[in-house]
């Protein structure tokens, strides 16, 4: 294993009865990067998740953490981790205080110094003012929040974060990426699963997709974009006619975009050229074109293309639909 390894999972098999629910997975995390497993419900992100904090055994493949291997060395893997799993592991009846205060005594920091440690992650993850409230009352951005303040006690350098904006209204999710983002900056180590494209492509270094208990593709953002989707150029025009006029004009490559009305869109390889040609084209047909713009492909448009589902499981639920 190359020392710049945090995490290396290699050919990692699971089963529950005949349901094969990871068939091979590999993936890489550098340390103090970050990596994105992206992927839709039931694609095995819990479960290799549950699999490398030593929550779970696996029937085939490895898993080093810092070098140690989770069946082998479970207790060396847990001493470098934290985790924040998909379902809240807090008591409800105690103060967000007194959660962090008992977890930090469970990992036998004295009294005084779990006080400290409870205060200061308080203040790190803006509850203060709630710290005193049973979480009962918390609602979920807080929770998530205690969560996460709760999983770092013992400054883990590598942090495992299941999906840890599910269900947050944006003004949480947003507040909980500054917080991912300043683990980061501290040069934590952090694997986080989402089923958000956006969120992949916001926070982190490098993204694997996950479907059906394989890793089908990884790279960054920017490559698994580039692989896919070529950039598209959207003209809008002020009348019907002159976007039907535009339509012959520019014959084959532009198409009549449904969703938004006098639109029409194009997809260009060589953005100067095509840009210019677009417009040289309709300048001398007399064709004013009231706006422009210039689309790069999205996460969505290669999760689409790689799983044939969209991020929504209503749409994905659909079969060969879109
Ligand atoms: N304890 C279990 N017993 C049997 N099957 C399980 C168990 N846990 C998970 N599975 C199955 O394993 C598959 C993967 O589940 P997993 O929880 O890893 O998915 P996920 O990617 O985390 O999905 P989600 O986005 O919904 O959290 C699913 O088909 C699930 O039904
Ligand atoms: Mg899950």
């Amino acid at each position: 294993m190359a020392s710049s390894d945090a995490i290396v999972v290699r050919n990692l098999k699971k089963s529950y009865g005949k349901n094969n629910v990871l068939k091979g997975v590999n993936l890489t995390v550098k340390r103090g990067t970050m990596l994105a497993l992206l992927g839709p419900n039931g694609a095995g992100k819990t479960t290799t998740v549950r699999i490398m904090s030593t929550l779970l055994k696996y029937d085939g493949g490895t898993v080093s953490v810092e070098g140690h291997d989770v069946a082998s060395s479970p207790d060396e893997v847990r001493a470098v981790i934290g985790l924040t799993g998909q379902s809240a592991a807090v008591d409800e009846i105690l103060t967000g205080r007194e959660n962090l205060i008992m977890m930090g005594q469970l990992y036998r920091l004295t009294k005084k110094s779990a006080v400290a440690r409870a205060d200061e992650l308080l203040r790190q993850f803006d509850l203060v003012d709630a710290g005193g409230r049973s979480v009962k009352t918390y609602s979920g951005g807080m929770r998530r929040r205690l969560d996460l303040a709760v999983s770092l006690i013992a400054t883990p350098p590598i942090i495992f974060l299941d999906e840890p904006t599910t269900g947050l209204d944006p003004r949480s999710r947003i507040a909980m990426w500054d917080i991912i983002n300043k683990l980061k900056a501290d040069g934590k180590t952090i694997l986080l699963t989402t089923q958000y494209l956006e969120e992949a492509d916001q926070l982190a270094d490098n993204i694997v997709v996950i479907d059906g208990g394989k890793a089908i593709a990884e790279g960054t953002a920017k490559e698994l974009k580039a692989k896919i989707g070529k950039d598209r150029l959207e003209l809008t025009f002020a009348k019907k006619a002159e976007l039907e006029k535009a339509v012959a004009v520019l014959g084959k490559s532009i198409a009549d975009s449904s969703n938004k009305e006098l639109t029409a869109t194009t997809v260009i390889n060589d953005t100067n050229k095509d840009v210019a040609a677009v417009l040289a084209a309709l300048t001398k047909a007399k064709i004013s074109v009231s706006s422009m713009a210039i689309h790069k492909p999205t996460l969505d448009d290669v999760f689409l293309s790689l799983t044939g589902k969209t991020k929504k499981p209503a749409t994905a639920a659909k079969k060969g639909k879109k």
